[in-house]
C-alpha cells in the first residue's frame, strides 16, 4: 500500500506543548471472549470518561469537517447509529441533515449529556454488543472509539457489530487515532511512545489556575485521579499541576484499520484516509446474497 503520510521523525517540532504519553503493556485478558471487557478498559477508559465527562463536554463541541461532510452526504431520512457518541457533538449535524440519530456510549454521564444537550435518544451501551436490530441502519458512526479497545479481537468485534447494524448498502464511517502524527496536517501535541499508551487528561483549562484542595466537580471519582509528576502541596494556595486521569489508547499505524476491516467480508472499504490525526475509513455493507464464497457463513446473522 502506498503510504498516505510521511511519518514524523521523533525530533520534529510539535504544535504547542507536548502531551506526554506513557507506554503500557496490555495484560493478557485470560478470556477468549472478546465481549468480556478487560480491566484496563474498565479502569482507564470507562471510569475515566465517567470522571471527566463534564470537563470533556466543555472541550469537545465541534464535529471534524470530514465527519460533518459524511453526515451531510447521507440521504434525508437516514437512520444513523452513533456508537460511542461521547457528548454527542456529531448529533446536531445528523439532525440538520434531516436524518435520525440513535446515539449510545458506554459512559452514563456522557450519554446523559448527549441526550440532554441535543434532545436525542441516547443509550448506555457497549459498541461491541449494541441492543439494536440487525440491518436497521442506513449509516453507522464510530468516531474515535476504536482506539480505546485493547485487543484485536475486540476491535474486530466492534467493527462486526457496526456492520451487523447496517442495511445492505449502508455505510460505516470509522475514525481512530493514528500513531503517526503529522504536524502539517493535524494540530496534535502528542508524540506516542508506543502503540499502547496512557494519555493524560488534565482538568486544567489552559491559562487558568485552580485552587488547591478544591473539591472535585461533577461526581468525579477521586480514586482515578493521580497527581501529575511532582504534584505540589505548597501550603494550599494554588495548584500548579492539577490531577490527571490516564486514558488508555491503542493508536493505529497506517494500514492497521484497513487490515481489521479486511477481516470482515460483509464490508467493502470505499475510502481510507488520514484526517486530523486519525486513520479513517468509509465502508459499505455488502448485500450478503452477493457473497458466494464459502466464508460467507462466517457472518450469517441470527434471526
Ligand atoms: C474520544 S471519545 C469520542 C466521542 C465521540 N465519538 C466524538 O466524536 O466526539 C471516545 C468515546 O468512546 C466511548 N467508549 C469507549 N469505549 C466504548 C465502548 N466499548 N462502547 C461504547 N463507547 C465506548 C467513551 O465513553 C467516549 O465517549
Amino acid at each position: 500500500m502506498k503510504p498516505l503520510l510521511k511519518q514524523r521523525s521523533c525530533d520534529a517540532e510539535l504544535k504547542g506543548p507536548e502531551q506526554k504519553t506513557t507506554a503500557v503493556i496490555v495484560p493478557e485478558t485470560g478470556s477468549e471472549n472478546p465481549l468480556r471487557t478487560p480491566t484496563l478498559e474498565v479502569e482507564n477508559v470507562h471510569k475515566v470518561y465517567d470522571a471527566i465527562a463534564s470537563h470533556w463536554n466543555h472541550t469537545r463541541y465541534k464535529a471534524w469537517p470530514k465527519v460533518e461532510a459524511f453526515i451531510r452526504g447521507l440521504p434525508r431520512g437516514s437512520l444513523v447509529a452513533d456508537l460511542g457518541c461521547g457528548n454527542g457533538k456529531n448529533l446536531p449535524h445528523v439532525k440538520e441533515a434531516g436524518c435520525f440519530p440513535v446515539a449510545s456510549d458506554i459512559s452514563g454521564p456522557l450519554a446523559e449529556i448527549a441526550a440532554k444537550e441535543h434532545g436525542v435518544c441516547c443509550m448506555v451501551s457497549d459498541c461491541l454488543c449494541a441492543p439494536l436490530r440487525n440491518g436497521s441502519f442506513d449509516a453507522v458512526l464510530s468516531i474515535a472509539v476504536l482506539h480505546h479497545l485493547s485487543t484485536e479481537p475486540r476491535r474486530v468485534q466492534a467493527l462486526r457489530e457496526a456492520a451487523r447494524l447496517l442495511r445492505p448498502g449502508g455505510q460505516l464511517l470509522v475514525y481512530c487515532w493514528s500513531y503517526e502524527q503529522d504536524d502539517q496536517r493535524s494540530r496534535s501535541r502528542h508524540r506516542f511512545q508506543a502503540q499502547d499508551v496512557l494519555v493524560p487528561w488534565s482538568f486544567r483549562t489552559p491559562g487558568v489556575k485552580k485552587a488547591a484542595g478544591g473539591t472535585s466537580k461533577g461526581g468525579r471519582d477521586e480514586t482515578l485521579l493521580k497527581d501529575s509528576a511532582g504534584g505540589d502541596e505548597d501550603g494550599g494556595s494554588w495548584e500548579e499541576k492539577p490531577p490527571v486521569c490516564q486514558r488508555y489508547c491503542h493508536v493505529y499505524r497506517e494500514g492497521e484499520l484497513q487490515e481489521l476491516l479486511e477481516q470482515l467480508p460483509e464490508l467493502e472499504v470505499l475510502e481510507s484516509y488520514f484526517d486530523t490525526g486519525n486513520w479513517c475509513a468509509v465502508a459499505r455493507k455488502r448485500d450478503v446474497r452477493q457473497l458466494t464464497s464459502p466464508d460467507s457463513s462466517a457472518f450469517r446473522q441470527p434471526e
